[in-house]
C-alpha cells in the first residue's frame, strides 16, 4: 500500500488569516489563490503497513517536528477513516525548492501528503475530499489540491464538511500570467502563521473591519481572474495584501513580516505602474518578507529591472500550475 504524489505551493490573492476552529483549520473567511508551476514542488511517498507500530515522517531527510507530526496525523487519520483501515504510515517527503528561497512548504507539503496517502489506501477521493484532507494539515494546503486558481470557501458547518477549495479557472486559463517571487530573506519566520493568526483574532480590532471587506473582494478578484483583467486584478491584490499586513501590525504584540527590501519593492512597483501609465505589476506578501509580483510575460523584463537591485537575493519566475497529482 504505497503511492507517491506531488503538489506545488500556492500564493494567496485573498488571504486566509484567522480560524473559527483551530483543530479542523476552519477559516473565518473565504480565500483565493494561484497554484505555482515549475521549480517549487513537494514530492511525498506514503506507505501503509500492518508492520508499522506508529506513523513516521521524514521531511527533507530530517524527522518531522511534533507540530508537523500532529498535523500529518490529522490528514492520515481522516483518510484511514474513509478507507476503514487502521494501518500506520511511513511518510517521506522531499521539497524540490531551490535551497534558501524562503518559500513556505506547508501548502504543497500537506497537499502532496493527502494525495499520496489516499492513493496508497486505494481511495478515489474527489477534489472536495482531498481538499478537506489537505486542509487538516494546513489551511492553505486545501488550495494546492487545485490547479490554476482556487477559491477556498470558509463554509459554516462545525464539522468542516463544507470548507474546501474549488477551481475558479485551470492552469491554462491565463497563459501570459507570471508570478515573480523576489527573495528578500531566507531566514525562518519570527512567528508562524498558526500562532500569528491566533494573535490577530484575539487582539486586533481592525481585523473585524477587514472581515467585513472580504466578500466583495472575493467576488471582484474572482471576476478579474475569469476576465483575465490585469487592471482590476492587480490593484485589488495589492490592497488585499496591505490589508493583511495592516491587521498584523494592529495585533498585540505587533506582527511585522515585511523588511526594508519588501517595502522598497512595494514602492518600486507603484513607481513602475505610475511611470507606465497603467497597472502592469502587482505585489502580494504572505506571512513573510518575500514578494510575489503578478505581471504578464510581455512586462516581465521591465518588472524584473524595476525590482532587482539592493536587497533582492534572487528572482524566480513562475506561472499558474497544476494541482496535486499522483506520480
Ligand atoms: C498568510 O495555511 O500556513 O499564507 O492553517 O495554521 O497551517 P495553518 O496556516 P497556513 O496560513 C497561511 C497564511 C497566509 C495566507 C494564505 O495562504 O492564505
Amino acid at each position: 500500500m504505497k503511492a507517491r504524489a506531488t503538489a506545488s505551493p500556492n500564493i494567496a490573492l485573498v488571504k486566509y488569516w484567522g480560524k473559527r476552529d483551530s483543530q479542523l483549520k476552519l477559516p473565518l473567511n473565504d480565500s483565493i489563490s494561484v497554484t505555482l508551476a515549475g521549480d517549487f514542488q513537494s514530492r511525498t511517498t506514503v506507505e501503509f503497513s500492518e508492520d508499522y507500530a506508529q506513523d513516521s515522517l521524514l521531511l527533507d531527510g530530517v524527522e518531522a517536528s511534533e507540530k508537523e507530526m500532529q498535523n500529518s496525523f490529522l490528514v492520515l487519520d481522516y483518510l484511514r477513516k474513509l478507507a476503514a483501515v487502521d494501518f500506520r504510515a511511513s511518510v517521506v517527503s522531499q521539497n524540490t525548492f531551490p535551497k534558501g528561497v524562503g518559500i513556505a512548504s506547508s501548502s504543497s507539503g500537506y497537499a502532496a501528503l493527502a494525495a499520496a496517502a489516499s492513493a496508497a489506501l486505494g481511495l478515489k477521493p474527489d477534489a472536495r475530499q482531498l481538499s478537506i484532507a489537505a486542509r487538516l494539515g494546513s489551511g492553505s494546503a486545501s488550495r494546492s489540491i487545485i490547479g490554476g486558481f482556487a477559491h477556498w470557501k470558509a463554509g459554516s458547518m462545525d464539522d468542516g464538511s463544507d470548507s474546501f477549495a474549488v477551481q475558479i479557472a485551470d492552469e491554462n486559463h491565463w497563459p501570459e500570467l507570471r508570478i515573480v517571487t523576489a527573495i528578500t530573506s531566507a531566514e525562518p519566520k519570527i512567528i508562524g502563521s498558526t500562532e500569528g493568526m491566533k494573535r490577530t483574532v484575539e487582539t486586533s480590532a481592525l481585523f473585524r473591519q477587514r472581515l467585513s471587506t472580504i466578500p466583495a473582494k472575493v467576488e471582484g478578484i474572482r471576476q478579474a481572474i475569469l476576465g483575465k483583467n490585469m487592471h482590476s486584478l492587480l490593484p485589488a491584490v495589492m490592497a488585499e495584501s496591505n490589508s493583511l499586513h495592516a491587521v498584523m501590525l494592529d495585533s498585540w504584540p505587533p506582527i511585522i513580516y515585511l523588511n526594508d527590501t519588501s517595502k522598497r519593492i512595494i514602492a518600486a512597483v507603484h513607481e513602475l505602474n505610475d511611470a507606465s501609465g497603467e497597472i502592469i505589476a502587482g505585489y502580494t506578501f504572505d506571512a513573510g518578507p518575500n514578494a510575489h509580483i503578478l505581471t504578464e510575460q510581455k512586462y516581465l523584463h521591465e518588472v524584473e529591472k524595476a525590482i532587482k537591485g539592493e536587497g533582492v537575493k534572487s528572482l524566480h519566475v513562475s506561472r499558474p500550475g497544476e494541482g496535486s497529482r499522483i506520480l
